[in-house]
């Protein structure tokens, strides 16, 4: 199957993202948000991010006009009866995503491929919510979309063959996006690898062997790493960090995955990193 017509369901940080990564690969996509000014919200986020591209030349002004002519910003569901490919990005919230594909699945056609960027709920949750199970699959994609390479893919159990193979191809071709595959195990590949390596580094800072700054340095200068966990922590968020690291534990049941102290008391104190002005660093 072709993917022609793609709808991304939430305009956020990474819906506008995705949106705009498919819109400049040349597909006409609708943007779903949830009420008229979220969704103008969220063009003004897409508008502004290729405006910049063109502005550092990493995009065309041809380009940019061409791309934002393949978008279009919608608050109804109703205008998704064309689509080939839906891919959900709206709030991590097991059952407001269970009730959103409940009314995709009844929208839109058959053939299409129902998709959830979420980083933690089952797949197999969320296609089970639908009558075509085998056509739900997870495209997991990284902050900024637009500038990460990757996109995971999460199969469920229920997931086709032929479904994965269509979504692959147009991760790869399409969006020019490397990929990965995944069974549906909460982290998926990198947050289960990423999350207790972060968590890890939390834990020794918190037992005063290590300064923040030599703990960053030991990951920078030792593993080649672009910055150090502290540093990474305090860019994802600290919020984010605790609940993927719950999902894990829950899950998994493993000490390594369990939130360090010092984690959740800097989350009830409000030192979520970056956003907040404040986590391990201060800005
Ligand atoms: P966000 O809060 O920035 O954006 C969510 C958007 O969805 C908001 O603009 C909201 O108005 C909209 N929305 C909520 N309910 C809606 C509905 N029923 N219909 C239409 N729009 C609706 O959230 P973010 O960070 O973009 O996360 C979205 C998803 O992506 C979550 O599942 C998250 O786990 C996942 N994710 C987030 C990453 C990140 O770094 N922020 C990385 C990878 C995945």
């Amino acid at each position: 199957m072709n993917i022609n017509k793609v709808a991304v369901i939430g305009g956020g940080t990474m819906g506008s993202g995705i949106a705009e990564v498919c819109a400049k690969s040349g597909i006409d996509t609708i943007v779903i948000e949830a009420d008229a000014a979220a969704a103008e919200t969220a063009q003004a986020r897409i508008d502004k991010s290729m405006d910049n591209a063109v502005s550092r030349e990493r995009m065309s002004a041809d380009d940019r006009v061409a791309a934002g002519s393949l978008l279009r910003f919608e608050t109804e569901l109703s205008t998704l009866d064309d689509r080939d490919l839906v891919i959900e990005a709206i709030v991590e919230n097991e059952q407001i995503k269970l009730d959103l594909f409940r009314k995709l699945d009844e929208i839109t056609p058959a053939h299409a491929i129902l998709a959830s960027n979420t980083s933690s709920i089952p797949i197999i949750n969320i296609a089970t919510a639908t009558s075509r199970p085998g056509q739900v699959l997870g495209l997991h994609f990284f902050n900024p979309a637009t500038v990460q390479k990757l996109c995971e893919i999460v199969v469920s159990i229920a997931t086709d063959d032929d479904v994965l193979a269509t979504a692959q191809s147009f991760a790869e071709k399409r969006l020019g996006k490397e990929t990965i595959l995944s069974q549906d195990r909460a982290g998926f590949i990198v947050n289960r690898l990423l999350v207790p390596y972060l968590l890890q580094a939390i834990a020794l800072f918190d037992t005063g062997q290590a300064s923040r700054e030599d703990i960053d340095n030991g990951m920078r200068f030792g593993c080649a790493h672009p910055m150090g966990p502290l540093t990474l922590c305090d860019l994802i968020g600290l919020d984010t960090i605790q609940s993927v690291a719950e999902v894990l534990y829950a899950e998994f049941k493993e000490p390594t995955y369990a939130p360090p102290p010092l984690l959740k008391r800097m989350v009830s104190g409000g030192r979520l990193g970056r956003k907040t002005g404040m986590g391990f660093y201060e800005y």
